[in-house]
């Protein structure tokens, strides 16, 4: 997708979950980012980096429509900064799991609870819940554990049940703002195996980090941010973005495209 008209006025592709374009973020006078343009096709994995205060985390909440853009806009599956249904934002968020640097688990339950508590009820019995529950946990290796309170687990096993309790309710998007950052470097490494395993069942995946170790090894694509603004994208690396270019070549002879959502005009604000 090319970004070289003001903003985007042309057809999004149905495979974008995520579309930043033109995005400027201010906090009062500050400028957080500046000019940010990207998109992120189904069931990619991506790495957002950069150092401490480039505007990682100010990205992710772009996503969850925590905070909406100064200027430029931003699409997270279908829904559109610019003109928003603000009742719509409870059903975008449940479409989004959320993982934390500090896993934010409650001390006072057991893991299974963590897990359990975090499913959205309406519509699945109860024999469902549970076995969201232990699937999950038997995903991310605690189902032994089941029993235990937070402080009584390592620190990657409270980011494990966290990442369990952000998959419960099967959100499109994974996202997770330093993931490690409180973990030595092979929890670390762990934690993005398993981010990677979650991605590969088919779940779209952002984490953030600014550990220079992760970027190195990681060999899927990497978003490189500093000061506000995208430095560096290797978009090309993923199979997802390979496949996303084949099929633009392959439509682009024949007009208009048939599967293209229109984007909102009139959201200019110069
Ligand atoms: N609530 C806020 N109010 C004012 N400035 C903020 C706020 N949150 C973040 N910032 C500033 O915006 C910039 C980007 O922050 P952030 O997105 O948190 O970066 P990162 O996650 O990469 O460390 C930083 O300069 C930070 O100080
Ligand atoms: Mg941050």
């Amino acid at each position: 997708m090319k970004f070289d008209s003001k903003i985007n006025k042309g057809p999004l592709d149905l495979r974008t979950v995520i579309g930043f374009f033109h995005t400027h973020l201010l906090y009062r006078d500050h400028a957080a980012l500046t000019d940010v343009s990207f998109t992120v096709a189904n069931g990619e994995f991506v790495c957002l980096t950069g150092p401490s205060g480039a505007g990682k985390s100010s990205i992710l909440r772009l996503i969850t429509m925590d905070l909406l853009p100064t200027e430029g806009q931003v699409i997270v599956r279908g829904m559109v900064s610019t003109n928003m249904n603000r009742r719509r934002i409870p059903l975008l968020r449940r479409e989004i799991g959320y993982v934390f640097q500090d896993f934010r688990l409650l001390e006072d339950r057991d893991v299974y609870q963590n897990v359990q508590f975090a499913q959205v009820v309406v519509g699945i019995s109860s024999k469902q819940m549970k076995n969201n529950v232990m699937r999950l946990l038997t995903q991310v290796g605690l189902w032994d554990k089941r029993h235990r309170l937070p402080h009584q687990l390592s620190g990657g096993e409270q980011q494990r049940v966290a990442i369990a309790r952000a998959m419960v309710n099967s959100p499109k998007i994974l996202l997770a703002d330093e993931p490690t950052g409180n973990l030595d470097p092979v929890v670390a490494q762990e934690i993005i195996d398993l981010l990677f395993r979650i991605n590969t069942g088919g779940t779209c995946v952002v984490f953030s980090t600014h550990d220079h170790e992760i970027v190195k090894n990681f060999g899927q694509r990497v978003i490189v941010i500093e000061n506000g603004r995208i430095t560096s994208d290797e978009e090309h690396k993923t199979a997802a973005s390979t496949a996303h270019r084949l099929a633009d070549r392959m439509y682009r002879p024949s007009a208009p495209q048939p599967a293209a959502v229109r984007v909102q005009e009139g959201s200019e604000r110069a």
